[in-house]
């Protein structure tokens, strides 16, 4: 029972307890570290399913932060990030949104898929990047002044890039950047078995199936396979499902709606997983 004179800590929710996994691929680990000493907004470049979710969430438990992620999508509005006032029996209540909450708790603020929201949205996380590191919450009159634990984090995937989508340079100009792909083979490997338990050679395998994959994009396929979906292939091995199987399912399938890339991808999985 809470007593009411027992201390609660309102960042609870958004503190990282257990140690997540996360195995460095070059030198990002001491890089983040040093921008966060000063609290220097970054941008995480990468493809979709290559670790920047991971790496935020490895570097909020690793420096004591708590983490506040919002998945950008078009719809988001300024208020969807600042707050706004709610109706209830009462009258009008004021309620933080997501931004907000991380300035005033001293949180890393992670925008997953920053172009995503349209621009007059990602505008109001402008005041926030420069030094002054104020949110104005107009429709409050209040102007919040961020916790000096308060770091902003964006994530961008520049293979979307289109005119439609693409970050403005007034916003990207705000930000270090640090660049992501896919780890190399023996790196990748070794994420696989850590995080599926499947076999150190059937995650080799998985990730020679990926490399073919990847050769591909431009020809046909968007992105290649991601980390992500090697990940769920290692894990449905390790499940007892038969191989082909679970890589028709998880690398193949999510990848094309085109029945001559879904060949190619699977004449790729039968050089590596032969039917019993
Ligand atoms: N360097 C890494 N260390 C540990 N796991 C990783 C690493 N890179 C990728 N992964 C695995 O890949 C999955 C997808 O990574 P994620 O961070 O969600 O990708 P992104 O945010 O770039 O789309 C993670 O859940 C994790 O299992
Ligand atoms: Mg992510």
């Amino acid at each position: 029972m809470t007593t009411p004179d027992t201390p609660t800590d309102p960042a609870a929710p958004y503190r990282i307890t257990r140690e997540p996994y996360y195995r460095p691929v070059g030198n990002e680990v001491e890089l983040f570290t040093a921008a966060h000493a000063r609290r220097m907004p970054v941008m995480l470049k990468g493809p979709t399913g290559c670790g920047k979710t991971r790496f935020v969430e490895a570097m909020a438990h690793k420096l004591g932060r708590p983490l506040i992620t919002v998945a950008c999508n078009e719809d988001m509005t300024a208020s969807d990030l600042v707050g706004r006032f709610l109706l209830d029996r009462d009258g009008t209540r004021w309620q933080d949104g997501p931004l907000t909450t991380a300035a005033r708790l001293g949180a890393i603020c992670y925008l997953d898929e920053v172009v995503e929201a349209r621009q007059d949205t990602v505008v109001v996380i402008h005041p926030l990047t420069d030094h002054r590191r104020v949110l104005p919450l107009d429709k409050k009159g209040e102007l919040l002044h961020a916790d000096p634990g308060f770091q902003l984090v964006i994530s961008y995937n520049p293979g979307y890039q289109s005119l439609m989508k693409d970050l403005k340079p007034s916003t990207r100009q705000r930000f270090a950047a640090l660049a992501f792909d896919y780890p190399e083979a023996e790196v990748e490997a070794e994420i696989i078995a850590r995080e599926t338990g499947c076999p150190r050679d059937t995650a080799d395998k998985l990730v020679q199936i990926a490399h073919r994959a990847r050769n591909l994009r431009g020809h046909g396929l968007d992105e290649g396979i991601s980390t992500r979906l090697l990940v769920y292939a290692g894990q449905m091995i390790a499940e007892g499902v038969n191989p082909t199987l679970a890589c028709t399912m998880t690398l193949v399938t999510p990848l094309t709606d085109d029945p001559d890339m879904h060949e190619t991808l699977t004449s790729a999985v039968s050089t590596f997983f032969t039917d019993p």
